[in-house]
């Protein structure tokens, strides 16, 4: 609770050393020296300092709530990081030289501290409103995520190309390589070649062919989803059981790079494979399968600071994120209407949405996650979020639903969890709830 309310402090102080840092280095090069202005350096570099550290711990507080894009926030974070040393040793050295502060390290200094506010600023920037996706085109044809996805979907039995190539290769590079490539080598490991690929990470070689059990690559796929080693890491995109099969047979059968699909199409394991994969390209929600989004209205969110991101690159479906918007009510839920089609991810968490404005959503028929985290919707919305029948998950984290808002949800047949606690919420509704949808997870924190 603490660290939430920390963390939406950082919006709010982040503008003060851009402010500053920025004020002082204007009166540096455009006013005439002398000791009134060194003085006044000094004054304004000690407010950006202090507003940079600030801003610093409450963003560190922000990170901590998590649902950040990992790239962005890596460079968001040592950027900014880079600007309170910069700074702070800027007025060390000027201190230190005295009089004769203004040297070529001073101004190189300087240059360097501007520098690496606007990096700074630019990425939380990209990272909050989502506008250029700087990196989107980077990550996608770094890791080649679009064009593997095509190629899993053209598989067939028939087809003469490798396991490895056809298979093995394009699901690493849907769920492992954001991580793991030629340039993001967590773990000291990567995953973009198969030379990299059995060479293993830092604990050494990641792969014994024929032994799962001494194969690090498969233990930690198949470690329980909670463990702290278990890969993807919590809250990414998880393989499939298909997908854990299919790696697993192939390391048991020797880390073939030449067996074709179809020489081993035959085997269970891939007929499996290849049929769930067919069953996912052709499902409904399929991300190309959707008109582009009305534009006025994408316009018309932005201008208010909602962050309208597409989910992927090359697809019209959209991610809607009023972190930066938490003014965003009742009054401004319609402009959602002739977008809903298009918005796959909502986040209306700490919003002043209420029954009477989430009303005008019922539209968003393709959602797969609302997150009404921390807003004044009550049981009296609960009919409604059953009407979201792809929803796969719900956040009512503080909120006013309470047990029997909890069992008076139908949920969609997609629903996978549920986020619910310091809502009206006990622990016996939860377990109600467990009773009649055994198959649903239900995340309650802990009480705080
Ligand atoms: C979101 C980032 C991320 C994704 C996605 C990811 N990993 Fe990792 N991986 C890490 C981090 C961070 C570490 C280092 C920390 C640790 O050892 O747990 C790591 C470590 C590893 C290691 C241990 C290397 C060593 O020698 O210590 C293996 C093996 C591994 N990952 C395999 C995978 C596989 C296989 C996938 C895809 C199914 C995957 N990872 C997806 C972040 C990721």
């Amino acid at each position: 609770m603490i660290i939430n309310f920390l963390g939406h402090l950082h919006p709010v102080f982040v503008h003060l050393p851009i402010g500053f840092l920025a004020l002082a280095y204007v009166i540096q090069y455009l006013f005439k020296s002398n000791t009134e202005k060194s003085r006044l350096i000094d004054f304004v570099l000690v407010a950006g300092i202090l507003s940079s550290l600030l801003a610093a711990f409450f963003g560190w507080m922000l990170s901590l709530s998590g649902g950040y894009e990992e790239n962005l926030l890596d460079w968001h974070r040592y950027t900014a990081i880079a600007v309170c040393v910069v700074s702070i040793a800027l007025l060390a050295y000027k201190k230190y030289k005295k009089e004769e502060y203004r040297t070529p390290y001073y101004h190189a200094g300087f240059h360097l501290m501007m520098l690496t506010l606007l990096l700074a600023g630019h990425f939380g920037g990209e990272m909050t409103h989502g506008e250029g996706y700087l990196f989107s085109e980077a990550t996608d044809t770094e890791t080649g995520v679009v064009v593997e996805k095509q190629k899993i979907t053209t598989l067939t039995a028939a087809s003469t190309v490798s396991v490895y190539d056809g298979i093995v290769e394009p699901v690493l590079a849907q769920k492992c390589m954001q991580c793991h490539n030629q340039k993001k080598k967590k773990g000291d490991f990567q995953l973009h070649t198969l030379e990299a690929l059995m060479k293993g990470g830092k604990n050494g070689k990641a792969i014994v062919a024929g032994d799962l059990d001494h194969s690090e690559f498969i233990r930690r796929i198949l470690l329980d989803k909670g463990d702290e080693k278990h890969m993807p890491p919590k809250g990414k995109s998880q393989l499939t059981q298909p997908e854990i099969d299919l790696l697993s047979w192939w390391v048991l059968h020797g880390v073939s790079t030449s067996q074709s699909v179809k020489a081993v199409s035959a085997n269970d394991t891939i007929r499996k494979f290849l049929s769930d994969a067919r069953k996912q390209s052709a499902g409904p929600a399929a991300l190309d399968s959707i008109a582009p989004a009305d534009a006025a209205s994408i316009a018309a969110l932005k201008k208010i600071n909602v962050a309208v991101v597409p989910l992927a690159t090359g697809t019209h479906f959209l991610e809607l994120n009023m972190v930066n918007a938490p003014s965003f009510g009742d009054k401004e839920a319609p402009l959602l209407q002739k977008i809903a089609p298009q918005v796959m991810w909502l986040v209306l968490a700490d919003t002043k949405i209420t029954d009477a404005g989430f009303e005008s959503l019922k539209s968003c028929a393709n959602t797969t996650r609302l997150n009404l985290k921390n807003t004044a919707i009550t049981n009296a919305s609960i009919a409604l979020i059953g009407q979201f029948k792809k929803l796969e998950y719900l956040n009512i984290v503080g909120t006013n639903i309470d047990d029997a808002g909890l069992l008076g949800l139908t949920p969609s047949a997609t629903l996978k969890k549920i986020f619910c606690w310091q809502s009206g919420i006990t622990t016996n509704g939860v377990m109600a709830f467990q009773k009649k949808y055994p198959n649903i997870e239900i995340d309650f924190g802990e009480k705080k």
